[in-house]
């Protein structure tokens, strides 16, 4: 298909719920690429609205607001501010940054489902939902907890298994309960409006699958899995107290799901920002020249890639997104970024034991940045990239760039004279660079975009390291007067270059190198200083970091695991319930041996191997994937449940379990039998 041309772009990037402050998983996952992303486009001169604000609906508030015993109001104003502050420090640079509890938005969603409630869009259907008999409540699947079908463990979610990953309905739990009131949980009729996605199963096959084979494979991926196992009717309204009223008559008490608000809120904040800057909104969402592309992180992948096309699609007078450049995550010193544990990096903690270096995280996350997989930040990495690459490559070059024209030409940057081989070379090198870095930049390759700036600067040390001018100043002025020209003209190359991934430091060398444009076009050219301008005063871009300083934040992270074990020590699991000899017996426990193990395909936790039993050889699935390698299981003994009838996990049928003990920092540890036992011996 012949590429597209676009004339505008509206870029949008996920909406954080206000109910926490941000940490660097936000920043690396989304609004650092994002806002990348839209500095190079306005460096190229196109027209953009660059979209967010905060998502100040749905249970994640409510659930905030009930434990800090204040109400959802005052959890979103408190931490809308906190959040849209450490945006605007770290330079993410929205054109608007809004919230969904505003009147546009209020008024915007509920039109859209008004319409298409009116064009009959939507399945009018009564159910059966879980109620709190206590708190005379309708419970969303998220204030339900407990045992997951899949791995047993007892603290999953009604929606999701924060250990095994699985994506579960609350019916699907054993032993549910109420985390309002704790009490069990009974079924009530209610009645909802249901998108029925699977009607447009056949257009997102079409319009994904075939027409959108460039997206990320991540992102395709999961899309893919998706779109094959089958699409299902989605309630678009909730019972709850907390978002936008359903506008119908018949539905009091009910308001609209907080994924069916929250994107449209990216349309609300455009309404807004246009009106405020004398544009028209429209055409940011409805013409067909304008490119609309989602920045998300994985976890969003569904709602950006298929509910939210196939509302607009329904709708009928809005553009679909043209990609979605969706992250993994990032983890930080190899475990998962859990705000309620405390196991992060806050933005606002960052600058106050950092000032000034929001450059410097800014390229971290870059260049480390989860684009294709799961990746893991550490405060090693974190001082090694700076003080040897930002220091030691982009700065020292800067630096001596800069100081030596000083130096030599009182600031005066120098005339090119007669080129030598070597200086052509380098010219040739240096005109290549922007082309490079757009065209990683327009693949969304953050990583590799970065990594050919960094590049430019190796080329600018590499030819002073070549050419010693301080050794040519004595015996050879002119020389060194072409010298110091190429090597200006790669420092304001690097100055626009580097802006949208570090605008911070981009504006400060501007302050010293006297660039004739700051817009990519400008760039690629020996002709971007002046021979003749002066240099403002040279100044250090880059801070060494001290063994000190990477310590004191390790120290933090230990500090914090310490209290959670503690935490966790005091959440000793009771003692259950108390049982009978005869319901002991009825448990087949037997001797196995591990014969083969493999990870099951698309499951980070999900192990499948086959078990010599002594009776038989058969399959058992386990969710042990984060604790063992499978060849680490391979060849083990282990404690078998043989009698346990068989479940499909995964589309696996698993026929029995494996025991395993788990410690107070939810690691698993084998529950061996001594090597001599024999396969098949029972366990009693
Ligand atoms: O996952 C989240 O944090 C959601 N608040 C993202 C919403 S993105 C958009 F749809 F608004
Ligand atoms: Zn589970």
């Amino acid at each position: 298909m012949a590429k597209k041309s676009f004339n505008r772009y509206t870029v949008t990037s996920a909406l954080p719920y206000a109910n926490g402050p941000v940490h660097i998983g936000h920043l690396a996952g989304v609004y650092v690429p994002a806002d990348i992303y839209v500095r190079y486009l306005r460096s190229k001169g196109k027209d953009v609205a660059f979209i967010c604000g905060s998502d100040e609906h749905g249970v994640a508030i409510t659930l905030k607001a009930r434990k800090e015993g204040i109400t959802p109001q005052q959890v979103v104003d408190k931490y809308h501010e906190q959040i849209k502050k450490s945006f605007s420090d770290f330079g993410i640079s929205f054109d608007i940054y809004h919230r969904t509890s505003s009147k546009t938005h209020h008024e915007t969603a509920a039109d859209f489902f008004k319409k298409l409630y009116d064009e009959g869009k939507f399945v009018e259907q009564s159910s059966k939902q879980f109620f709190d008999p206590v708190e005379k409540q309708f419970l969303a699947d998220r204030y339900i907890k407990g045992t997951c079908p899949t791995c047993s463990f007892p603290e999953a979610y009604g929606d999701q298994c924060e250990n095994c990953g699985s994506t579960l309905s609350p019916g699907e739990l054993i032993n549910p309960k109420s985390m309002l009131s704790g009490a069990e949980p009974t079924m009530e009729e209610t009645k909802h409006w249901y998108f029925p996605l699977d009607q447009y199963e056949d257009w997102l096959k079409e319009w994904i699958l075939e027409e959108h084979k460039e997206w990320k494979p991540n992102v395709y991926g999961q899309c893919k899995s998706w779109i094959d196992n089958g699409l299902k009717p989605r309630p678009m309204t909730r019972d709850l107290d907390w978002g936008i009223s359903v506008p119908l008559k018949d539905a009091k008490g009910k308001v609209l799901y907080v994924w069916f608000d929250a994107p449209i809120g990216y349309i609300s904040a455009t309404k807004d920002w246009a009106k405020e800057t004398g544009k028209n909104w429209e055409d940011y969402w409805k013409k067909e020249d304008t490119r609309l592309l989602h920045f998300i992180g994985k976890d969003n992948i569904v709602f950006h890639c298929i509910i939210f096309p196939a509302l607009l699609k329904a709708e009928g007078s809005y553009i679909l997104p043209d990609n979605v450049p969706a992250n993994e995550f990032l983890n930080l010193e190899s475990n998962k970024i859990s705000t309620s544990r405390n196991w992060a990096v806050w933005l606002h903690e960052y600058l106050e034991e950092f000032p000034d270096k929001q450059d410097t995280l800014r390229y971290v996350l870059t260049a480390n940045a989860p684009e294709t997989k799961d990746n893991d930040f550490t405060w090693k990495d974190f001082q090694a990239r700076n003080n040897s690459e930002l220091l030691a490559i982009f700065g020292n070059f800067i630096n001596r760039a800069v100081v030596l024209t000083h130096k030599y030409f009182d600031g005066m940057v120098p005339s090119l004279g007669e080129l030598t081989p070597e200086d052509q070379a380098t010219i040739d090198a240096l005109k290549a660079f922007p082309d490079k870095i757009s065209a990683s930049l327009d693949q969304f390759k953050f990583r590799e975009a970065v990594n050919h700036l960094m590049d430019l600067a190796r080329l600018g040390n590499k030819y002073l390291a070549d050419t010693e001018p301080w050794k040519l100043i004595k015996t050879d002025p002119e020389r060194v007067k072409t010298i110091m020209n190429i090597a200006i003209q790669i420092s304001g190359n690097l100055a626009v270059l580097s802006e949208p991934f570090l605008p911070h430091t981009a504006q400060k060398l501007y302050k010293t190198i006297p660039v004739n444009g700051t817009k990519w076009e400008d760039t690629g050219s020996t002709e971007i200083v002046n021979s003749g301008a002066s240099l403002g005063e040279q100044q250090y871009l880059f801070e060494r970091i001290e063994d000190e300083q990477i310590e004191a934040q390790v120290k933090k992270l230990t500090d914090t695991r310490a209290k959670n074990m503690e935490t966790d020590n005091q959440k000793v699991t009771p003692v259950k319930e108390e049982m009978k000899f005869d319901d002991f017996m009825k448990m087949d426990l037997r001797v196995g041996e591990v014969k083969t193990a493999e990870k099951v395909e698309k499951s980070d936790k999900l192990i499948k191997m086959t078990v010599d039993t002594g009776i038989d050889t058969r399959t058992i699935v386990s969710g042990i994937a984060k604790h063992f390698s499978p060849e680490e299981m391979v060849g083990k003994k282990v404690t078998v449940l043989a009698n346990l009838a068989p479940r499909k996990i995964m589309g696996i049928e698993s026929q029995g379990m494996l025991l395993f003990a788990e410690n107070s920092d939810g690691s698993l540890k084998a529950v061996n039998p001594d090597a001599a036992a024999e396969n098949g011996a029972t366990i009693a």
